[in-house]
C-alpha cells in the first residue's frame, strides 16, 4: 500500500467528518431502559451541526484503549435548534450502557456532525401523506421525520405504526400524543403491543407480516401514502418491505433504516480473487491517497485506515452509511449494503467499509 498523498493534510476545524466535543445539557429518561440525551452544538462551527429529519450523529469513545464509534439518530424536528439522540440500552452493550447509565449533565461526548440521507425533502407546499413503520427504538428517527413534517409541511399528515412490548417500554409515547394534540387531524398513532390487550385485537401481538396486511388493510390506505419510512430491527424492517408493495406502494416509495443487520461477513473474508494488485485512488479531505490493493481485500476503508486516520465509519458492516464514497472511475463490489438506496447505488455511491476493488482501476471520492 502506498500513500501518495496530495495538497493540504492537516485537519482543518468544522471539516464534517471530525470529532467535536459536545456538552450534555439533559439526561432524561424515556423508559426503564432508555433515556433521551440533549447535547449542546460546538458553537463558532457555523451550522455544522443542523440537520435533516432522519439524519444522525456518530459518537465515539475510548474503552480499554479502544475506540468504539456507535450511531445515533437525532429524535428531534429539524430547525428546533435542538440536538437530541434517544438511547437504549441493550444487554452487555459496551456503548449504550454508558451512555444510559453513566453520562451525566455537564459531561461530554465525542460525534461527528449529522449524517444520513433517510428522510424525506419537504417543502411548505407540499401536501403529502407520510407513512412510518418503526419497532423499539427504531422510533428515533421517525420521531424527528414526523415533527418536522408536521411543523414544516402544514397540509401534509402522517401515519405511525409502532410496535412494542408494553404501554411502558414506548419510547416518546407523552411526546407523539402531544404531537397528535398541537397537529390535530393530521397525525394517526397505532400502537402496537405484544405483552398488554388492546381493545381493538389487531393492535395486539408482534408486528409481523400477517399484522402488517391486516394493520394495512384495515387502518392504512396505502394508496394515499406518498413516501414510507421504516426503521426496527431486519425482521420487521423486510416484512414491511414485503407488505407494503404487495399492498401497491411503488418500491422507490418504501425507504429503510437497519440499526443492526447481525453478524455480516467482513469484506475482507470473501474468497480470494486471484490477480495482480490494483490501485485504488481515494479523494479525502481534498487530499488524494492512492492505495495498493488486492481484489481479495482488505475492504478500501480498511486499508485506508492503515494510513489516513480521518476517513469516515462508525459501524464497519455496511449498516450505517458513514463510509461513503462515489466510485468516479472503475468498479467496485460491496459485500453488503443496509444503508444505500437502489439510487444512490445507480448513481455510483458505494460503502468502503465493504467495497472490494473489481477494475485494475479504482478512483473514489467520499461524498
Ligand atoms: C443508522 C443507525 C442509527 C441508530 N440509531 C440508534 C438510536 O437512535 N438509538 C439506539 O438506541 N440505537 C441506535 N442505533 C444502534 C447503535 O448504533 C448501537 O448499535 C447500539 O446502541 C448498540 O451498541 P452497544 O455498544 O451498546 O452494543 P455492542 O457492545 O456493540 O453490542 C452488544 C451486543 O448486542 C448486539 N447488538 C449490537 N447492536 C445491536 C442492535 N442495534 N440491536 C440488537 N443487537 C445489537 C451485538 O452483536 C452484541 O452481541 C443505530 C444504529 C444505526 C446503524
Ligand atoms: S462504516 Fe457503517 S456502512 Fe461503512
Amino acid at each position: 500500500m502506498t500513500d501518495a498523498s496530495t495538497g493540504d493534510t492537516r485537519m482543518r476545524p468544522g471539516r464534517a467528518t471530525e470529532f467535536h466535543r459536545l456538552a450534555v445539557r439533559a439526561v432524561a429518561p424515556l423508559t426503564t431502559d432508555a433515556v433521551a440525551i440533549t447535547l449542546e452544538a460546538p458553537a463558532g462551527q457555523g451550522g455544522l451541526f443542523d440537520f435533516r429529519a432522519g439524519q444522525h450523529l456518530v459518537l465515539r469513545r475510548l474503552v480499554g484503549g479502544r475506540e468504539e464509534r456507535r450511531t445515533y439518530s437525532l429524535c428531534t424536528a429539524a430547525g428546533s435548534g435542538t440536538l437530541q439522540v434517544a438511547v437504549r440500552r441493550l444487554t452487555g452493550g459496551v456503548v449504550s450502557t454508558w451512555l444510559t447509565e453513566q453520562l451525566r449533565v455537564g459531561d461530554e461526548v465525542e460525534a461527528l456532525p449529522p449524517t444520513g440521507t433517510f428522510g424525506p425533502v419537504l417543502a411548505a407546499g407540499n401536501r403529502r401523506t407520510y407513512g412510518l413503520i418503526a419497532v423499539g427504538s427504531g422510533i428515533t428517527p421517525l420521531m424527528s421525520i414526523a415533527s418536522t413534517v408536521l411543523e414544516v409541511e402544514p397540509d401534509s399528515e402522517v401515519v405511525l405504526v409502532y410496535g412494542n412490548r408494553t404501554s411502558r417500554d414506548v419510547m416518546f409515547l407523552e411526546e407523539l400524543a402531544d404531537l397528535k394534540d398541537r397537529h390535530p387531524g393530521r397525525l394517526q398513532v397505532l400502537h402496537v403491543l405484544t405483552a398488554e390487550q388492546q381493545e381493538a385485537e389487531l393492535l395486539n401481538g408482534r408486528l409481523d407480516r400477517a399484522r402488517l396486511d391486516a394493520l394495512l388493510a384495515a387502518f392504512v390506505s396505502v394508496e394515499r401514502v406518498d413516501q414510507w419510512y421504516v426503521c426496527g430491527p431486519q425482521d420487521v424492517v423486510a416484512d414491511a418491505r414485503d407488505a407494503l408493495l404487495e399492498a401497491g406502494a411503488e418500491p422507490a416509495s418504501v425507504h429503510r433504516e437497519l440499526f443492526y443487520a447481525g453478524a455480516v461477513a467482513p469484506a475482507a473474508a470473501l474468497p480470494a480473487a486471484p490477480g495482480p494488485a490494483v490501485s485504488v485512488s481515494v479523494l479525502l479531505h481534498g487530499r488524494t491517497t492512492v492505495l495498493e490493493m488486492s481484489r481479495s481485500g482488505p475492504a478500501v476503508l480498511d486499508a485506508l485506515l492503515e494510513v489516513r486516520s480521518d476517513a469516515p465509519y462508525a459501524c464497519r458492516s455496511g449498516v450505517c452509511g458513514t463510509c461513503r464514497a462515489r466510485c468516479v472511475e472503475g468498479q467496485v463490489t460491496m459485500a453488503s449494503n443496509d444503508a444505500l438506496e437502489p439510487d444512490e447505488v445507480r448513481s455510483g455511491v458505494v460503502l468502503t467499509c465493504q467495497a472490494l476493488p473489481v477494475t485494475p482501476t479504482v478512483r473514489l471520492e467520499f461524498c
